[in-house]
């Protein structure tokens, strides 16, 4: 069996939303004509849940800019660094991860319940292809817990009511979105997104993002991909500046090194340098 058939899904999460609608109010539709986000992502870092047209796409991409996979997996180390930070230096214990992606090695669950067994954790993502593998997400610890929501980040009602029945939000949360909002186009004001999520938990709570920032593309590149990506790949990317991506953090305290390329966060002086990526990167303490 190749991993094509592997690892199709049962069926896809349905919606209106069909593959290549960047701003259709649905889910992606599970596809394998089209390259999908979760799936490229899973391909850069070294997975198998990836199929010829992902492959074939991030294959094209990297020609136009090698540092996509630098890219992916200085954002993978840095949700480890994140999260661990979070629990260990931060004392949080509640987790609301949005744009989870197919399962890898160390997922948020596992690092920070290494930390603190209790942890909880709720899972969100809007792919069938991590719907399919979220029962891999769901290995909490026997004193903690973990939860998957199948949602789009866009139904912020849905998401917190759901992620309600594990998590208190009387108690700070820490709200990931990592290597995502870059997903949502201005047209659903990812600002307003990420504040009322932020509005629904206390203060002391975390909010802790990576997003592509356009400073990092020479402008001629950044065309070439935005023209390659239209039409093949199942979302578009919205390449923000450095203040957009920090106005994401408006009524929160950044923590330091406040908004840095994502390898410079906190980086573990023990782990090889993994170059320059394409990512912004911060934590912030919600006042
Ligand atoms: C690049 S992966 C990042 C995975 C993980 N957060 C990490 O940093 O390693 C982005 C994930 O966001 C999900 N995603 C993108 N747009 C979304 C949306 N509107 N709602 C929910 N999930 C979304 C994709 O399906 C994909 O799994």
């Amino acid at each position: 069996m190749t991993s094509d058939e592997a690892h199709a899904p049962d069926g896809g999460a349905g919606g209106a939303g069909g593959a290549g609608e960047w701003t259709a109010a649905g889910p992606p539709e599970f596809d394998t004509s089209v390259a999908h986000q979760a799936r490229m992502y899973d391909y850069l870092l070294g997975g198998k849940d990836n199929y010829a047209v992902d492959r074939a796409a991030t294959e094209a991409a990297l020609k136009l800019y090698p540092a996509w996979g630098i890219t992916a997996r200085a954002n993978r180390a840095f949700l480890g660094r994140v999260v661990r930070f979070l629990a260990a230096d931060a004392g949080i214990r509640q987790f609301l991860d949005i744009g989870t992606g197919i399962p890898t090695a160390g997922n948020t669950h596992q690092v920070v319940q290494a930390v603190a067994p209790e942890s909880r954790v709720v899972y969100v993502d809007y792919d069938p292809i991590v719907l399919a593998h979220a029962r891999a997400l769901l290995t909490s610890s026997a004193v903690g817990a973990a939860e998957y929501i199948d949602a789009d980040l866009r139904d912020t009602g849905v998401i917190l009511d759901q992620a309600s029945r594990l998590l208190d939000f009387t108690q700070p949360v820490a709200v990931t979105l990592v290597a995502i909002l870059h997903a949502i186009p201005d047209a659903d004001d990812p600002h307003a997104i990420v504040a009322r999520l932020m509005d629904a938990v206390p203060s002391g709570s975390y909010l802790a993002l990576s997003h592509l920032g356009r400073e990092f593309f020479p402008p001629q590149t950044l065309r070439q991909i935005e023209d390659l990506s239209r039409g093949n790949i199942q979302q578009q990317f919205a390449y923000r500046g450095r203040d957009q991506v920090t106005r994401f953090f408006d009524g929160a305290d950044l923590v330091e090194p406040g908004m840095v390329p994502v390898e410079e966060w906190r980086p573990d002086p023990a782990a090889a340098n993994p170059g320059k990526s394409a990512l912004w990167g911060a934590v912030g303490r919600k006042r």
